[in-house]
């Protein structure tokens, strides 16, 4: 525990470790049509992970086979991003797998578990700093009630940056929330730009501006400030909590389109617009940076079936819809609608316990449709 002179010491080593953040952030887009080769980097992760991430290389390996014997796109196994290697090595994630990760251009990954108390960070927090991956993109569909959502959520500032650099003082804790002038202009940009190359017309900023005043109140009014270049796209503004509840309310929901917010309200919001479509095992998530990306399933790596031995009948849907985002971001357009259209004709028979169907069964079925 900290007094009151090293507490303001540490919150100025934290507000020039952030300062030099914003000086350092640059943007400079890789083009995947032009590259040689493109290299996925497979990261199984933990629990139900490996399973999952198994059944998604299949569909991969099958669906790029000609790239893969022409050299245009390489699969790469990444190792040792496993809870006990991380633990063994008291690092989230070890250097030299941040090396091998950062040897590929995207990668799509298991969920990883992080551990409960302690200090270590969620190696997912720690990946989408170190390869600066400031879009997560949600998608979340529901074609029969007219819902196409896309959600931006800011993914490397906000309540994440410094989230393990609170500090604790006798009878009290604090941590911190960050919001940059160009960390939010980027991810402004990414969700217009979405909206406008995808013929949408509404992008919704969702805040608590009202409450959360400095950091939230920059956030949208630089969203708004983006929102200038694109005078096609209404842009409006609303508060999480009511967002919340017009996400439930099927009177108005599917009017919402893009949505774009700070880190924290997306984490919350992403969940609930999952379970709404079917659960979060159903929704796919990209990690999108201007050098790397990284796709993964929204779920953790449910250590509660693995325990029960349910592992096998883990749910791929979540996993293959990033691995379609993942074919979709390095230009392989036609595969990834392949594969969208699969697993919207597939029927599914995975519920989670040994009553359905297995991943792998679900797996060799969708194959057929690809
Ligand atoms: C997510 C997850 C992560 C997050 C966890 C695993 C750190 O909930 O991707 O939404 O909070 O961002
Ligand atoms: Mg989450």
């Amino acid at each position: 525990m900290m007094n009151l002179d090293l507490a303001c010491a540490h919150f100025r080593s934290l507000l020039e470790e952030q300062l030099h953040r914003v000086e350092a952030m640059s943007a400079e887009k890789v083009d995947f049509s032009k590259k040689q080769t493109v290299t996925v980097g497979i990261v199984p992760g933990d629990g139900i992970g490996p399973i999952i991430m198994a059944q998604a290389v299949r569909v991969l390996e099958t669906l790029l086979r000609d790239e893969i014997s022409g050299g245009t796109v390489a699969l790469k196994s990444v190792e040792g991003l496993t809870i006990e290697n991380r633990m063994a090595q008291g690092k989230a994630v070890p250097e030299d797998v941040l090396a091998q990760i950062k040897a590929c251009d995207v990668l799509l990954k298991g969920p990883t578990t992080t551990p409960m108390g302690g200090t270590m960070e969620s190696a997912n927090v720690t990946l989408r700093r170190e390869l600066d991956l400031y879009a997560n993109v949600r998608p979340v569909t529901i074609p029969e009630e007219g819902i196409d959502w896309v959600f931006y959520r800011e993914n490397t500032e906000g309540e994440y940056v410094l989230g393990s650099k609170g500090l604790e003082l006798p009878g009290m804790a604090v941590d911190f929330k960050v919001t940059t002038d160009p960390g939010t202009r980027r991810i402004a940009q990414a969700a217009f730009d979405y909206a406008r190359n995808n013929g949408k017309t509404r992008v919704s900023i969702v805040t608590k501006a009202n409450i959360m005043k400095k950091t939230d109140g920059k956030f949208t009014a630089i969203c708004h400030d983006v929102a200038l270049d694109y005078p096609e796209i209404t842009a409006d503004d609303w508060y999480i909590d009511i967002m919340t509840a017009n996400l439930v309310n099927p009177a108005i929901r599917n009017q919402f389109q893009v949505f774009v917010l700070p880190n924290l309200y997306g984490d919350i919001i992403t969940d609930e617009a999952a379970q709404i479509q079917g659960g979060v095992g159903t929704a796919g998530s990209a990690n999108l940076g201007d050098r790397y990306a990284m796709f993964e399933a929204i779920h953790g790596s449910a250590p509660r079936m693995m325990e029960e031995g349910l592992g096998d009948y883990a749910n791929p849907q979540s996993i293959l819809k990033a691995a379609a985002m993942l074919l979709r971001h390095i230009c392989r357009t036609r595969a990834a609608e392949k594969l969208e259209k699969a697993l919207a004709e597939c029927p599914c028979g995975v519920t989670g316990t040994a009553d359905g169907e297995t991943c792998a069964e679900y797996v060799s079925n969708l194959l057929t449709f690809l």
